[in-house]
């Protein structure tokens, strides 16, 4: 063999690995042909043998040329690898991909308990009058459940609440409150008047379970404090509220009842909702349904909390929300809300 025939050889066996590396199709192939073109047996290792028996100054020449062969290959083998590899990754991604928009293996979205969706609707209702939004504990001391709502120790209309108390501290100092208006003291304790807050939440009363009460269930209790508050405001309040609600044909009535930190106080009734009014058996045939409490907070209150009741005045209300939910959804039982039973509660 002389330069050139060794020259032409490493041309021929060039173009040919240049065709078989691009046809390439694995890495395995591409390995392939890498040994083929550039290995033990391959047509440059034979020209790389024969340049000792070539005439001196040819060495040098076909030595350069085996050189530049060599990086040549090596240039298209990596070329081909990136190439290779991307696709690969390209392949993988496709095979690995998971479809985010087939919506999960069965799993579904839950949404809100149907007396919490009561709660929020009145909350909102509420704001949209110029209302704030306030919580308090559910385990709460005699002061607050009580006795800052002028029901000293022993005092009679206590009874009036069944209580459940809480093994903490002296006997009968701790309870789970057994309504939101505790809730009441804590605002005015932490706020200055001008007050207009309602006070949703859970309360707890020593009750037998039927199908109208429950040992747990929800109220929602409104504060109003201010310069020149009268019972007109509160009235008015309550109608407002009631349209707002219940829709712009019911409207509210009150009746004169007994709280002891509300004087005067009364109950509020909405037209029935069954019946619009005209009687019924789920309004006893009076046309109205009572929901709750109300009446102007007692100067008592005001001064527990350290609020002139002589420069404010202001009144309160509080009713409940588990059989506002129960009468809308035509459920029977109270219980319903708190079995927690999927089947039930997805449906409303
Ligand atoms: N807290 C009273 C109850 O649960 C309701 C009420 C609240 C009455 C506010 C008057 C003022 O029975």
């Amino acid at each position: 063999m002389n330069a050139d025939q060794a020259r032409q050889l490493l041309e021929r066996a060039l173009d040919e690995a240049r065709e078989a590396i691009g046809s390439a199709a694995s890495l395995e192939d591409l390995e392939a042909a890498r040994r083929g073109f550039g290995g033990k047996r391959s047509p440059v290792s034979q020209v790389n043998e024969s340049i000792k028996s070539l005439a001196p100054e040819d060495r040098p020449v076909v030595g350069k040329a085996v050189s530049a062969y060599n990086a040549a290959l090596g240039d298209l083998v990596d070329a081909r690898r990136d190439e290779l590899q991307v696709s690969a990754r390209d392949a993988a991604r496709v095979r690995d991909a998971i479809d985010l928009t087939e919506g999960g293996h069965g799993r579904r979205r839950g949404h809100l308990h149907v007396v919490t969706q009561v709660q929020r609707e009145l909350e909102d209702v509420f704001v949209g009058l110029g209302f704030q939004v306030a919580e308090g504990p559910e385990v709460e001391t005699d002061w607050y459940n009580f006795e800052a709502l002028n029901m000293p120790p022993a005092h009679p209309a206590r009874s009036m609440w069944d209580t459940l108390y809480v093994r903490l501290g002296r006997p009968e100092q701790v309870m789970l409150r057994t309504h939101t208006s505790p809730v009441q003291i804590r605002v005015m304790e932490t706020r200055k008047p001008p007050i207009y807050t309602v006070m949703p939440g859970r309360a707890y009363r020593k009750e037998t379970l039927d199908a109208r009460h429950s040992p747990v269930f929800h109220q929602i209790e409104g504060l109003v404090v201010d310069r020149g508050i009268t019972f007109g405001d509160m009235a008015g309040t309550i109608e407002a509220f009631t349209r707002a609600y219940f829709g712009p044909d019911k409207t509210s009535r009150l009746r004169p009842s007994f709280f002891p930190f509300t004087e005067p106080s009364a109950e509020f009734e909405v037209t029935c909702t069954f019946c619009d009014g005209a009687g019924c058996s789920v309004c006893s045939r009076t046309g109205w349904i009572e929901l709750g409490g109300c009446g102007m907070v007692d100067p008592n209150v005001l001064r527990a909390v350290d609020i002139d009741p002589e420069e404010y005045s202001g009144f309160a209300f509080g009713f409940g929300l588990d059989r506002m939910a129960m009468d809308r959804h035509d459920i029977d039982h109270i219980k319903t809300f708190f079995e927690d039973d999927v089947r039930v509660l997805e449906q409303f």
